[in-house]
């Protein structure tokens, strides 16, 4: 079984100025009618039941940006997974904004997937190694132990998504090569392998996540191992983000 493609927008805290309603409502609009590509939204916490709201009946599904690992307590700001659950069908977990800026380590984000899978939430657990580790020559080994540590203590990975996004081509306008995007994901399929088995680790799509725009997203989407995107920027675009679903139903649907 091969894994299903799929295109999530990551609307992050963004927009400022929010009509979620409207925005959610332009991008179903564009890519409601693609078939064979699961589409998800993932606007701010605040405006997951909004846009799930405009977004019933339709071919699209919500996601959260990040959630709490424990079901209820003294948690000041966060919300709960099991809360997510009731409104969303997916859940970031360990966006690199996270983990450099929140302090997220493997281990955290390892609880938030083995929780968001408890509540019935599919993780899409995302790893990704900065520049200066790409330099070094250590990207491959990093982001194969963010794999096995983020995903420790997650038994049954058939809701799992992966995002690889290396972290100096998020919101920065230089993508990776598709050729060094590719590697990656062939690199993290192994990990996958080694984890879970040939067959439960194929049906895990792998999206790769960092400056996606039309213009570049053919060529990752060829790469045998990748099979979507987390989209950022271009996720506010309904156009742009409508282009970028069409051309993976194309190339992969
Ligand atoms: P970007 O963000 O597409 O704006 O680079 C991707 C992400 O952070 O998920």
């Amino acid at each position: 079984m091969t894994a299903k493609p799929l295109v999530a927008g990551n609307w992050k805290m963004n927009p400022a100025a929010a009509n979620f309603t409207e925005l959610a409502s332009a991008i179903a609009d564009e890519i409601d009618k693609i078939d064979g590509v699961v589409k998800v939204l993932c606007p701010p916490t605040v405006a997951l039941r909004e846009v799930a709201t405009v977004l019933e009946g339709r071919d699209v599904l919500v996601g959260a940006q990040d959630g709490h690992p424990e079901p209820s307590g003294a948690y000041t700001g966060e919300v709960a997974m099991g809360m997510l659950g009731q409104i969303c069908s997916h859940v970031i977990v360990g966006h690199s904004e996270r983990r450099a800026l929140f302090g997220e380590t493997d281990h955290v984000v390892a609880q938030k997937a083995v929780a968001a899978i408890a509540n019935g939430l599919s993780p899409i657990v995302c790893v990704g190694e900065s520049l200066d580790i790409r330099d070094a020559g250590d990207a491959i080994k990093f982001v194969h132990d963010q794999i096995v540590g983020s995903l420790t203590g997650v038994d049954n990975p058939s809701s799992v998504v992966i995002g690889y996004e290396p972290v100096w081509a998020i919101g920065t306008g230089v993508s990776a090569r598709p050729d060094v995007a590719g590697e990656m994901a062939e690199s993290i399929r192994n990990t996958l392998m080694d984890l879970y088995g040939d067959e439960a680790a194929l049906a895990i799509p792998i999206l790769y996540g960092g400056s996606v725009s039309p213009e570049n997203i053919g060529p990752y989407i060829d790469r045998p191992h990748i099979n979507g995107a987390l989209v950022g920027g271009a996720s506010l675009k309904p156009n742009d983000f409508g282009q970028i679903v069409s051309l993976v139903a194309s190339i992969r649907g």
